[in-house]
């Protein structure tokens, strides 16, 4: 079957379409029912179903014989360090550590947030919640104090599993210092902290809160693994929204079982035993899914790489992975190979390295720009796929189809749509949009299985942000079109958020940093292209009046504020102080109006605004920061 029939098998057939993917997972009680579509716009995959995902992902492979199999491969460049662990002892491993948070206390639907490095205790970690049935949520190492703060506050977890320490080229960033202030500063107290001492920089224990890895391990007995309904939560991953306040994306245990293991086959081509590589970090989206849990799921080796494309020690890291574990298919993001190509545009590093066992290369995260798509092709003489998806969905809502049918790769395009979203473009009355004309991403409810049911604790917002535009319609937050044949083009957000590296962040957030600096009257934060990671944030800032700082101390105050409060992350390093912010006489600030002037784009402001002249003063200011080129303007 190609790919047009599976496609209009799963939108016209839903049910019958799921009910046969979910036959490759084991339940321990079949479901009642594929989808209970009564409290619709509400969804539910698979009710009265029971299964435990860390038995999928983990212990079904040992009971087949398959123990002796690598289940994680661990390369560290950055602590020159290298671990095979095969199923059967990540099945123990993750048994022991289970039983060490259920001596904690930790019991089915409590949470545990994990603050980890690219360390396979990180997959461990995760891995032993879903053993216990508990509720995890990671939170990316490179997010500061505050936003972990904000984290602990909305997930009130029990237990935080930690690394003392995560390791950047070059600099070893603490971990212990920031998880202590964050509980510290937020409401929430967890009652234990499991501190994973790692050499390069120990954190210094608090007595009767933390506990060192090992140590909670001490004399433990395995735990087994707890059933749990396939509506139960298995992980909340908190993802920017256009405020400050996070948005905790709930996953059900049930679904993204299902999804997981189908989108291995189907997208990306794989066969059980062989290995699959996204280099990527356990923090984000593409991280749960592709690096533990669907490579897991569905039997493969996976790759937790601690490293960088470039610098640890040179743009050749990428092929030297795939040669030497003899990788199948690798994912990561464009920015990633943008960085390679800046290094070694001729890709001479390359030579040096087979890559015989790759089939393709997968690109998501962000946009994947068509120069950056062709070099991968060239060099690599494989297929390179850009394929689109969000921290709400958990997989691609686009792509291509290699265990289906490999469609026509066309630079520009995320592919089409995933057998399972019924993807349609929506002008913005509500109708339809004509093929090649622009308008906002939707997908017709239900969406498949694994996408997002709700936001944690927060179904006013769930509905809110994702199900208001259109009734019986969620809203990708993305805008795009698609072409006569069917071809999906991801062109930006529509909110405010941006995507710096392949991260999603708000310049909401952004904003109400910069407003708390006591010297700043007001402010407004755009995203700015920039040619390595796709996008920047930049600041534009009015002082209050009588505030004699010079500017540039002032600029360095506020890069760091933006550090301490969100994280190195955000890669806020540009600051535009202006004499006045544009803006419409109903007190809007004209941020689209800014980033094309910033971009060099043409544009037009509207016919409310206040005092165009001002749009002529931004221009000469960011002019003078290197972008708003007015000579080509
Ligand atoms: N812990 C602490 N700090 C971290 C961190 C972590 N886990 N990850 C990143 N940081 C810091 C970096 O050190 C950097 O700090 P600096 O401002 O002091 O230099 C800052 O956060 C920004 O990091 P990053 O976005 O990684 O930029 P970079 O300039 O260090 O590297 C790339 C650029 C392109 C090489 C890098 O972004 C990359 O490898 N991207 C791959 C894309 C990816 O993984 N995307 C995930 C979605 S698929
Ligand atoms: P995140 O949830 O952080 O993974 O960010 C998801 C957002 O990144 C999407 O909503 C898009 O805006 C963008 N994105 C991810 N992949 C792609 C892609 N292949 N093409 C275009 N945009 C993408």
């Amino acid at each position: 079957m190609g790919y047009a029939e599976v496609y209009r098998q799963s939108v016209e057939d839903p049910q019958g379409f799921w009910a046969e993917a979910a036959k490759a997972i084991d339940w321990d009680k079949p479901f009642d029912k594929v989808l209970d579509d009564s409290q619709a716009p509400s969804y539910a995959w698979f009710p009265g179903g029971m299964l435990n995902t860390c038995y999928n992902a983990v212990d079904r492979h040992v009971a087949a014989g398959r123990g002796e199999q690598t289940a994680i491969i661990y390369d560290s460049p950055v602590t020159d360090s290298k671990r095979r662990i095969s199923y059967a002892e990540l099945q123990d491993l993750t048994a022991r550590f289970a039983g060490a948070l259920a001596k904690l206390g930790v019991v089915k639907g409590d949470r545990v947030i994990i603050y980890m490095p690219m360390v396979p205790e990180a997959l461990i970690a995760m891995l032993a919640c879903a053993r216990l049935g508990a509720i995890h949520s990671v939170v990316f190492g490179g997010f500061s104090s505050n936003e972990l703060a904000t984290r602990i506050n909305d997930a009130t977890p029990k237990v935080i599993v930690a690394g003392s320490c995560g390791i950047e080229p070059g600099r070893v960033v603490p971990y212990k210092p920031l998880l202590d202030k964050a509980v510290e500063i937020a409401e929430h107290k967890p009652d234990h902290c499991v501190i994973l001492q790692r050499p390069q920089a120990p954190g210094e224990m608090t007595p009767g809160r933390d506990v060192e890895w090992e140590a909670a391990q001490a004399g433990i007995e395995p735990h087994p693994c707890v059933s749990v309904a396939a509506t139960d939560p298995l992980y909340i991953l908190y993802t920017s929204g256009t405020t400050g306040k996070p948005k905790g994306v709930v996953r059900h245990n049930g679904g993204h079982a299902v999804a997981m293991q189908w989108s291995m086959k189907h997208i990306y081509g794989m066969e059980p035993g062989e290995v699959f590589w996204a280099a990527s970090d356990v923090g984000w989206v593409v991280g749960h899914s592709y690096i533990v849990y669907a490579p897991l799921i569905y039997g493969c080796t996976t790759v937790v790489y601690e490293g960088k494309p470039v610098g640890t020690p040179d743009p050749g890291a990428f092929w030297r992975m795939i040669e030497e574990y003899g990788i199948s298919v690798m994912f990561t993001a464009p920015t990633a190979f943008r960085a390679i190509k800046k290094e070694d545009p001729k890709a001479e590093h390359l030579k040096r390295y087979s890559m015989k066992s790759l089939r393709a290369l997968f690109l998501a995260g962000e946009r994947c720009d068509p120069d950056t798509l062709n070099w991968a092709q060239e060099i690599l003489q494989r297929p390179a796929i850009d394929h689109w998806w969000q921290t709400e969905t958990g997989w691609a809502i686009a792509g291509n189809f290699l265990g289906i049918e490999q469609l026509p790769i066309k630079a520009g395009t995320a592919g089409k749509p995933v057998p399972g979203y019924n993807v349609q473009i929506l002008d913005d009355q509500g109708n339809l949009a004509p093929a090649g004309e622009m308008g906002r991403i939707m997908i017709k409810l239900p969406l498949p299985p694994a996408c997002l049911p709700t936001l944690w604790q927060n179904e006013a917002r769930y509905r809110e942000s994702y199900l208001s535009a259109e009734p019986g319609y969620y809203l990708t937050g993305d805008s795009g079109y698609m072409d006569e044949e069917g071809f999906l083009y991801v062109m930006g957000r529509i909110d405010d958020t941006i995507n710096v590296a392949g991260h999603r962040l708000s310049t909401g957030a952004m904003e109400e940093v910069l407003a708390s600096h006591p010297d700043v009257a007001e402010c407004a934060v755009i995203g700015v292209q920039d040619q390595l990671k796709g996008a920047l944030p930049m600041g534009l800032v009015v002082i209050k009046s009588g505030v004699s700082k010079d500017e540039d101390t002032l600029r360095k105050e506020l890069v760091g504020l933006v550090r301490e409060q969100i994280g190195p992350v955000a890669a806020f390093k540009l600051v535009a102080v202006v004499g006045r912010l544009p803006k419409t006489r109903s007190g809007k600030i004209l941020r689209a109006v800014m980033r094309k002037i910033a971009d060099n784009e043409a544009y037009q402001a509207p016919a409310t605004i206040d005092d165009p002249a001002i749009l002529e003063e931004i221009r000469e200011n960011l002019s003078r920061l290197g972008y708003a080129d007015r000579r080509s303007g």
